[in-house]
């Protein structure tokens, strides 16, 4: 048994960020556990990553299927604890607040926060979240992918800020909570990044074109497009989880964007009217 190898397990690694970290992460030399939930997908990665990937199959809102994997989690590992969980699955379901249907915002609650705490709760263990964790092991990081929505409320995505805003809430939480473990939790807070979440939303606006909202969601498109220019690639943020993961003493919440300071300002320092007044600007409401 190579007491030596680091592992880390990244939920949602089909596409998009969890894919390209488990690229990234295997050419640091880690094991890498992703989480997927088709057997179409789980074939195909593990077709593509023969050697030092395990693929869990889970869906987030399926907790007998998270309990299995954390099963086969503590088989592979033998003892030995994660070096980090990044809590990278999750989707969005774009549209006005007052008009997405009770179950569809219901169902984007419950994968990005029931499913993400229950992934965490199921995982702690190997964290080592134990009183009897062996001395000289390390205690791993959690790491959520969160969102710059999580600090930034802004229309038309209301449902995905809502859940990232849980999502803040809850790995401050845990983090004072499992300070007694030594387990540390930390959030990236990414704006833009090229991924699949765009072409998986493409279209689902257009059933409130005629609504009040039209307006809105026609500057939607706008702000979109513009929002794909800036995109970055996914390695930005597996080089964070790696900062992150190497730092001693890292910061609780990092965001990712390439006009970080206006997104900061605008999350943290100007007065919300403030704000409300840029965003109505932005959205056309006057
Ligand atoms: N891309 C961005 O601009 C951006 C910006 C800020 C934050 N983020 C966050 O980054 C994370 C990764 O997103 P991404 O951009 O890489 O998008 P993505 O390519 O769509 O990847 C999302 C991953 O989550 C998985 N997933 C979704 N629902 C799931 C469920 N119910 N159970 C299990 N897995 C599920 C997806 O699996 P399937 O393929 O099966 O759907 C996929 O593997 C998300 O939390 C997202 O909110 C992204």
């Amino acid at each position: 048994m190579n007491q030596t190898k680091k592992f880390i397990l990244i939920t949602g690694v089909s596409t998009g960020i969890g894919y390209g970290a488990v690229g990234d992460f295997l050419e640091k030399g880690y094991h890498v556990v992703g989480s997927v939930r088709s057997e179409k997908d789980q074939a195909r990665l593990a077709k593509e990553f023969p050697q030092d990937f395990t693929c869990l199959l889970f869906d987030l809102t399926k907790s007998e299927e998270i309990e299995k994997a954390a099963q086969e989690v503590t088989t592979l590992l033998e003892g030995r604890l994660l070096t980090a969980l990044v809590n990278n699955a999750g989707g969005t379901a774009p549209g006005p607040i007052q008009l997405l249907e009770k179950d569809e915002f219901e169902r984007q609650i419950q994968i990005n926060l029931f499913g993400t705490r229950n992934v965490t709760n199921a995982f702690l263990p190997h964290l080592g979240a134990t009183s009897e964790r062996p001395s000289g092991q390390k205690p791993g990081k959690i790491i959520m992918v969160s969102s710059i929505s999580g600090v930034l409320n802004t229309p038309i995505n209301g449902t995905y800020c809502v859940s990232k805003h849980a999502i803040e809430s809850l790995g401050e939480v845990y983090r004072r909570e499992l300070h007694m473990y030594g387990i540390d939790v930390i959030s990236i807070q990414p704006g833009p990044i090229q991924s699949e979440i765009w072409n998986k939303n493409q279209n689902q606006m257009d059933r409130f074109m005629n609504s009040d909202y039209g307006p809105m969601i026609k500057s939607v498109e706008d702000i979109l497009e513009e929002a794909r220019e800036i995109s970055q690639p996914t390695k930005v943020i597996s080089q964070l989880i790696e900062k992150i993961i190497d730092a001693r003493n890292p910061r609780t919440a990092y965001i990712v964007h390439s006009r970080k300071w206006i997104v900061t300002a605008l999350a943290h320092w100007l007065p919300a009217r403030w704000v409300d007044f840029l965003i109505s600007r932005q959205f056309k409401q006057k």
